[in-house]
């Protein structure tokens, strides 16, 4: 409506010089003719220049002067001629005051008109006795308001005392004149921001007109195309797997093929000399698989030497003494760690001439877990292990404080621990400078004989190793306590929208 009012008025005249002025004339509100004059200005349909003007404001007290008189000539006129008690001048005051006003105005209007009237000696008092000192007074502050509401210009001595009583304000008003713009159309059609059909259809699209092109418009954010955290962060395929594997890659280490979740449980438990009563590959810790349910092939010579391992041991073992069942290794299942990987890596090894290696996989692994803040029945693994003549616990802590370093977490200590595998075993544990304590970040140790050596890996060669969970360090780079909020279908879409790429302390 503004809009109509600005251009149909440019119609018939040269310029609005003022849209103060304007607005009262049509009735517009001053806030939405401004709105509308830059909307018109941006688009060139007029050119607007500012104007600034200063407005002197009445306040509240100043526009009851204007209204009964100034509170010192109020007060004057109420001191009766021949004097009064001091005492009593308040009450004399407010009964003659306008009755409209209501008592706190009247206490005011007492208060401020006493003062002013002493100050110019209109009154005068002695022994408790207020007398009039002059016959006749003007009312020149009211007069001088008036002038100022009417807009008439008025003295800088008047302006300052009467800004000094805080009667008047200052008021910066901010306003435009209007002329014609280089896109001046009467009557303003709304731009299309689309050709669309109905444009072609009814022959609209020749007099269209059409929204220009904001190149410098931020647009909507995108929908898709976001990394989950853990991925930023780095697993399996981006920057965590690209750092992890960074750091791998400078010690010399070369990448295991990990593209098998179903692995038998020979692989994942008796090559690795875990006991098939072990409590790890009941069904309440491992996912087994109903079909396929069994592998259909294995190393049959070392399946023998590794039966003979768990039953009788050898190479100065005395193994477990039971009585060791193919049906049991043949069971296939989910992988519960890539050490199942390094141990085929290891065998393949143990095939031809012995040549040293240092290995690393970065995969997912799973367990029949109950599901809690810290643990899921999936989750990822990064392992890495070395093999070699040689080799010695002090080999191990070497290589762990190096490969920890290299992601941050310099502070480091080792706790024995128990693998069916290994031989010492090792927890390792960093000091979270965040939490201010220690907290357990992997797994390690030396491979024990009777993995090894039923491989026919030469026998003074010793394998060192060491795994982890990705989720850990990643939840705690990230601050999340909870594993579900991190990986699974509860992870809140927002999370992986909105959170930003977190590097590894990397140096
Ligand atoms: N496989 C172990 C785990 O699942 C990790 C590990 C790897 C331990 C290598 C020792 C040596 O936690």
């Amino acid at each position: 409506m503004a809009q109509e009012a600005v251009l149909g008025h440019l119609k018939r005249n040269q310029e609005i010089s003022d849209s103060g002025v304007f607005s009262q004339e049509k009735g517009i509100d001053h806030e939405e003719l401004v709105n509308a004059i830059k909307s018109l200005n941006a688009f060139g349909l007029v050119i607007a220049s500012d104007i600034k003007r200063e407005k002197w404001l009445l306040s509240e007290e100043a526009q009851s002067y204007v209204k009964y008189g100034s509170a010192e000539v109020l007060l004057f006129e109420a001191v009766p001629a021949e004097g009064t008690a001091k005492a009593k001048l308040q009450e004399i005051v407010k009964s003659k005051l306008p009755v409209d006003l209501d008592d706190k105005t009247k206490s005011l209007i007492y208060d401020k008109g006493w003062a002013q009237a002493m100050k110019n000696k209109w009154i005068g008092l002695e022994d408790s006795q207020v007398s009039r000192k002059v016959e006749h007074v003007e009312d020149k502050v009211k007069d001088l308001l008036i002038q100022i509401q009417n807009g008439e210009a008025v003295g800088a001595k008047d302006i300052d005392t009467l800004k000094r009583r805080k009667l008047i304000s200052l008021q910066i008003w901010k306003g435009y004149s209007l002329k014609k713009g280089p896109n001046y159309t009467a009557t303003r059609k709304k731009a299309a921001t689309d050709l669309v059909r109905d444009h072609l259809q009814r022959d609209e699209w020749k007099d269209v007109e059409f929204k220009e092109y904001n190149f410098l418009a931020k647009g909507q954010p995108t929908e898709g195309g976001c990394l989950h955290p853990l991925y930023k962060a780095g697993l399996p395929n981006f920057f965590v797997k690209q750092q992890i594997q960074m750091i791998f890659l400078q010690m010399g280490f070369e990448e295991m093929p990990t593209n098998n979740y179903v692995e038998s449980s020979f692989w994942n438990f008796d090559a690795l000399f875990q006991p098939q009563q072990h409590p790890a590959r009941d069904s309440h810790d491992t996912f087994f698989l109903k079909v396929p349910s069994t592998t259909n092939s294995l190393p049959e010579e070392y399946v023998e030497r590794v039966k003979i391992v768990h039953e009788s041991g050898g190479y100065g073992s005395r193994g477990y003494g039971y009585d060791w069942k193919r049906e049991e290794a043949n069971k296939n299942l989910l992988r519960t760690h890539t050490t199942a990987v390094s141990t085929r890596m290891l065998y393949a090894l143990a095939q031809g001439p012995f040549t040293p290696k240092r290995y690393y996989s970065i995969d997912r692994v799973f367990r029949n877990e109950a599901v809690d803040r810290t643990h899921l029945a999936e989750f990822h693994q990064i392992e890495g292990l070395i093999c070699d003549r040689g080799l010695s616990l002090g080999h191990l802590r070497g290589v762990l404080e190096d490969f920890f370093s290299r992601i941050g977490m310099s502070k480091l200590k080792f706790k024995p621990a128990y693998n069916p595998y290994t031989e010492p075993s090792m927890e390792i544990f960093s000091y979270h400078e965040g939490l201010k304590k220690w907290v357990e970040i992997g797994n390690s140790g030396m491979f024990r004989p009777e993995m090894l050596r039923p491989m026919g890996l030469p026998e003074d060669v010793q394998v060192i190793a060491w795994g982890l969970s990705l989720e850990r360090p990643t939840m705690i780079l990230y601050g999340i306590d909870n594993i579900r909020d991190l990986f699974g279908h509860k992870v809140d879409l927002s999370l992986t929208k909105r959170n930003p790429i977190c590097r590894l302390g990397l140096n």
